[in-house]
């Protein structure tokens, strides 16, 4: 059979990944999918700085070049961003092309009008390098999970904050370094306060939870909060009560509607995913007939995401002369059945809380502290006071409380940060047992 044609938008860390892999595995490759999947040519901004890696492969330095091809049956959009992405994305459809993107940026915010606009043109999108790097997290919840209603999701799903998390907690290292490291070894985004403020992994999160939920993605409704806020107190003082504390993307079916949150979160230490390191990411799903499933593998690189890039075009070749109505839909469920199923305000969200606030070492204060939880029905699961350093008046107090709703929690803080007795503000980090019930 002939080859199948692929053109590469971006030879940056994944665009090079997925030619190197691609050339190194053509065997393998061809063996599995049927044919050769053969890159034609591919769209830089810097010409001299791609020529090495490219060879003899044509190149351009206009990407609609490649879209606008009439011999490249497959777009690999790795270039990143919204625009010209997204534009590129839509030509390439509307060309009759098939897309395979690893951006989740693109997805997650413009993910409903592609996917609309490729079911109306018979064209399959393919976005599995999207999420969680090269871990098959999609195609596990889209196919290997259809059989169960998708309970909660949790995950570990950016690498650069992870790496940072890990860094700093074993080796005591400075954020600014550890993010520079993570930089040059291609993990983190363009900006890189996508990956640190959260935004990157809400990304992600918004695409899982509609693929679990058969939903449609809802980015702007997602709650975001980074680890930029994050002390090496905290993280000490969580350790010493037997937890990590991670950033995870958590999506759960609650009665109201669906929770979709990215926050730092303490997890038990003797959880597994609580033991998932470095650049490594980790989902954890729950559904209601297999029970808990983790998926671990490396979130983010060059290697391990291209990984992903060529299953999505393996998938793709072997697909892409069926029906379009047979093949698997985009978001798991049938497009014209997708639910409105509600996500809930950050308010409405339950969960248990790690508070830390530094007070007055006085008679009364814990009473005072106590009585405003207990008034909002918040009820307390661990409490620890520090001892003063020398010569201080002040103390830590670190408080455990048992699942309350986000907001009696808000109002509890406002009034503790008001007592005289109480110095600055409470630190809040949730708390997530991630039970396999
Ligand atoms: P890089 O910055 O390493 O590479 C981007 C590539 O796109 C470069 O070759 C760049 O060319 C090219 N490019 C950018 N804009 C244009 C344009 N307008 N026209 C033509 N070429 C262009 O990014 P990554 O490879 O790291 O990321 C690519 C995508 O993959 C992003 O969406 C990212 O979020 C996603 N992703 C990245 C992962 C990672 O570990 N890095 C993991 C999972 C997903 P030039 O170098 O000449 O400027
Ligand atoms: N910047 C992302 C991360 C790349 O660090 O996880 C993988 O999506």
């Amino acid at each position: 059979m002939k080859p199948i044609h692929v053109g590469l938008l971006g030879l940056g860390t994944v665009g090079g990944g997925t030619l190197t892999v691609l050339t190194r595995n053509a065997e393998e490759i061809t063996r599995r999918a049927g044919r050769e999947i053969r890159v034609v040519r591919a769209a830089v901004r810097n010409l001299d700085k791609a020529k090495k890696l490219a060879g003899e492969l044509p190149l351009t330095t206009n990407p609609f070049d490649v879209v606008d091809d009439p011999a490249i049956d497959i777009v690999v959009e790795l270039i990143g961003g919204l625009e010209p992405a997204r534009e590129l994305v839509m030509q390439a459809i509307a060309n009759g092309k098939h897309v395979v993107t690893a951006n989740k940026h693109l997805v997650a915010k413009h993910g409903n009008e592609i996917f609309a606009a490729a079911q109306a043109k018979g064209v399959m999108v393919a976005f599995e390098a999207a999420v969680a790097g090269g871990i098959p997290i999609i195609k596990a919840l889209r196919e290997g999970l259809t059989a169960n209603r998708i309970e909660w999701l949790a995950g570990i799903i950016n690498g650069t904050s992870n790496f940072i998390l890990t860094e700093m907690r074993d080796k005591g290292a400075a954020f600014a370094d550890v993010l520079k490291q993570a930089q040059d070894l291609g993990y983190a985004e363009a900006d890189p306060t996508f990956d640190i403020e959260g935004i990157d992994a809400a990304h992600k999160l918004t695409i899982l939870s509609a693929i679990a939920f058969g939903i449609p993605m809802q980015f702007d409704r997602a709650y975001t909060e980074g680890i930029s806020k994050l002390t090496r107190e905290d993280v000490k003082y969580a350790e010493e009560l037997g937890y990590r504390i991670k950033l995870l993307g958590i999506a759960r079916r609650a009665e109201a509607g669906i929770e979709l949150r990215v926050h730092p979160t303490l997890i038990p230490e003797r959880r597994l995913i609580a033991n998932v390191d470095g650049a490594m990411n980790a989902v954890l799903v729950k559904g209601d007939a297999v029970g808990p499933t983790l998926y671990y593998g490396a979130g983010a690189g060059s290697e391990p995401t291209a990984s992903a890039v060529v299953a999505d075009l393996v998938d793709v070749t072997r697909l892409h002369t069926a029906d379009p109505h047979h093949r698997v839909p985009h978001l798991a469920f049938q497009p014209d059945q997708l639910a409105a199923t509600p996500i809930l305000p950050m308010d409405e969200v339950r969960t248990a809380y790690y508070l830390r606030l530094r007070a007055f070492d006085r008679p009364g204060v814990l009473a005072d502290i106590t009585r405003i939880l207990a008034d909002r029905d918040i009820s307390i699961d661990a409490m620890v006071q520090k001892e003063p350093g020398e010569g201080e008046e002040q103390v830590d107090i670190i408080l455990l409380t048992h699942v309350t709703v986000e907001k009696n929690v808000n109002a509890a803080i406002a009034k503790i940060e008001a007592l005289d007795t109480v110095a600055g503000k409470v630190m809040r980090i949730r708390l997530e047992e991630l039970a396999a019930r």
